[in-house]
């Protein structure tokens, strides 16, 4: 069998973001099994600097919706979870007696957080359902840290919606293998390369969305890339923090 034939190597590849969902119940069952996927994710010098917060309370749940830019994924999706970078814990339990503030911590609570939010998501798919990232709850980060009663040393950095999918686009087509993964060393792609996958992503968003047809793949990163970005997220971590040295 080819390992293409693999149901987790197949699940990953099929990967879509899911935002509109259908009433089938995750069962507890179902739920659980997510959460023990979850909490088997590698971390980072065995600290475990993630906190999962389930919002199940519909108020809370507005205010998140709200603050994550008015996503409606985010209030009516069956499963609302935020990932939280910790230290608050590890602090804890080290009776206060740690060397908390530097910038690598920074990235370790971040690259913890997501591969716990990525396991996650992952063990629904394998399930059959669907979910998406939720990058959104930064825009109103204070907010969102006084609504989850959020401790020093902590931070939310990625919320996860999930359950049994209602609608799915096609998969979207990533950078080609060649020009993701190089060998050795850094190598630059051909402006050919690029302009091949330029076309690729042009006629995926046009067949998705044939009223907005996609001119290329700059102007999907222009309006990311070329105004400010949440520019309070620094004083919000410091605040709490994080990234003081
Ligand atoms: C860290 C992160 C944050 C994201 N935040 C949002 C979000 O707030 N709202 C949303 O609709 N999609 C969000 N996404 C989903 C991306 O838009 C999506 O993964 C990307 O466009 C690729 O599409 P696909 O996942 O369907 O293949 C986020 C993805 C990541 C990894």
């Amino acid at each position: 069998m080819s390992a293409f034939e693999n149901p987790t190597i197949k699940s990953l590849i099929n990967h879509v973001s899911v935002r509109e969902f259908s009433d089938r119940v995750i069962t507890e069952d179902e739920r659980m099994a997510i959460l023990e996927a979850a909490r088997a994710s590698s971390t980072s010098c065995f600290l475990q600097a993630v906190t999962i917060i389930r919002v199940t309370d519909p108020e809370v749940r507005a205010k998140m919706a709200e603050y994550a830019g008015n996503q409606a994924q985010v209030l009516n999706a069956p499963e609302f979870w935020v990932f939280c970078a910790d230290y608050h814990r590890d602090e804890r339990v080290c009776n206060g007696d740690v060397d908390l503030g530097w910038t690598e911590q920074l990235l370790v609570g971040c690259t913890d957080s997501a591969l716990m939010c990525q396991n996650t998501l992952t063990a629904a798919e394998a399930l059959g359902m669907g979910g998406c990232f939720i990058g959104g709850i930064r825009t109103k980060i204070n907010e969102v840290a006084e609504l989850l009663k959020l401790p020093k040393n902590t931070f939310p950095v990625v919320g996860l919606t999930f359950g049994y999918p209602a609608v799915r686009n096609d998969t979207k087509p990533r950078l080609p293998v060649e020009i993701l993964c190089c060998e050795n060393e850094y190598r630059e792609p051909s402006d050919e390369e690029l302009a091949a996958y330029n076309d690729t992503l042009c006629q995926y968003y046009t067949q998705r969305d044939p009223a907005h047809p996609l001119t290329s793949w700059k102007a999907k990163l222009d309006p990311t890339l070329k105004r400010e970005r949440r520019p309070f997220i620094k004083e919000f971590l410091n605040k709490q923090g994080w990234a003081l040295k």
